[in-house]
């Protein structure tokens, strides 16, 4: 934008602008709310049957305009809300960290089972890890939100990885931004790599120590299919 006077104009248009970008934003912010308890639910199922948490916890962000507008830029597109409703697939996202590797392939079974939601893009950086070593399970998924107007699939950014993966990816960011990639004598890059390769081993070793000692499911379903039918009535 020129550097000039703004005029009433001006202003007008940069409080609709305004006003516009709220209204769009609380969309995904709904959504993100939506996709989180849907995960929130499946978790507590999946305790049922195998006697533990399969989520150790959900984190969640919005994007912020500015963020969106810089990436609009990146790509080469225009910057408008409806470009940013069309290319931007990350406005809301939701990291869910997951106790071991199969646990983020069975969250994932579970979303492309339900049948209101699109699974439209899946990234599995654990099958194939980035060459710096970064391994995660990446999914876009649309979630249904209806609004007055009624209703809109929203697209949400869902990362699933697991404490240790996630323990990386959290350590790398740091070393990324505070721009230590060349620390004397030691050369980072290769370094972080051997370091994910070491959190992979370790990780299929207590896979494979957690599906030796199995799932005790908490309640045996044909227990809880009965209790159902149990009148209190019947209890003396
Ligand atoms: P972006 O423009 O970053 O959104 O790239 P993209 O749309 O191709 O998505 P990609 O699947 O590569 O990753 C997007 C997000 O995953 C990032 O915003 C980070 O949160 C995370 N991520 C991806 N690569 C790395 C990495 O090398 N290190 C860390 N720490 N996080 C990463
Ligand atoms: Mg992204």
């Amino acid at each position: 934008m020129q550097n000039h006077t703004l005029t009433n104009n001006d202003i007008e248009m940069l409080t609709l602008l305004e006003f516009a970008a709220q209204d769009s934003l609380q969309k995904y912010h709904a959504a993100m709310r939506q996709m989180k308890t849907r995960l929130e639910t499946l978790d507590q199922d999946l305790k049922l049957k195998q006697s533990r948490n399969p989520i150790h916890h959900i984190e969640s962000r919005m994007k912020s305009i500015q963020s969106i507008f810089e990436k609009l830029e990146r790509y080469g597109k225009e910057q408008t809300l409806d470009a940013m409703e069309e290319h931007i697939m990350d406005i809301a996202g939701l990291r869910v960290i997951v106790s071991y590797v199969q646990d983020a392939y069975d969250i994932l079974e579970c979303l492309e089972l339900q049948d209101d939601l699109k699974v439209v893009a899946v990234k599995d950086y654990i099958a194939n890890p980035k060459p710096n070593g970064y391994r995660s399970l990446h999914l876009i998924v649309r979630i249904p939100v209806f609004f007055l107007k009624g209703r809109q699939d929203i697209p949400v950014e869902i990362q699933i990885r697991t404490i240790a993966m996630d323990f990386w990816a959290s350590l790398e960011h740091d070393l990324k931004y505070k721009s230590v990639m060349a620390v004397e004598g030691v050369d980072v890059g290769p370094e972080l790599k051997a370091c994910s390769q070491i959190i992979e081993d370790v990780e299929s070793r207590m896979q494979l120590l957690a599906n030796a000692l199995g799932d005790e499911p908490e309640t045996e379903p044909h227990l809880i299919a009965r209790a159902r039918s149990l009148s209190l009535d019947a209890l003396s």
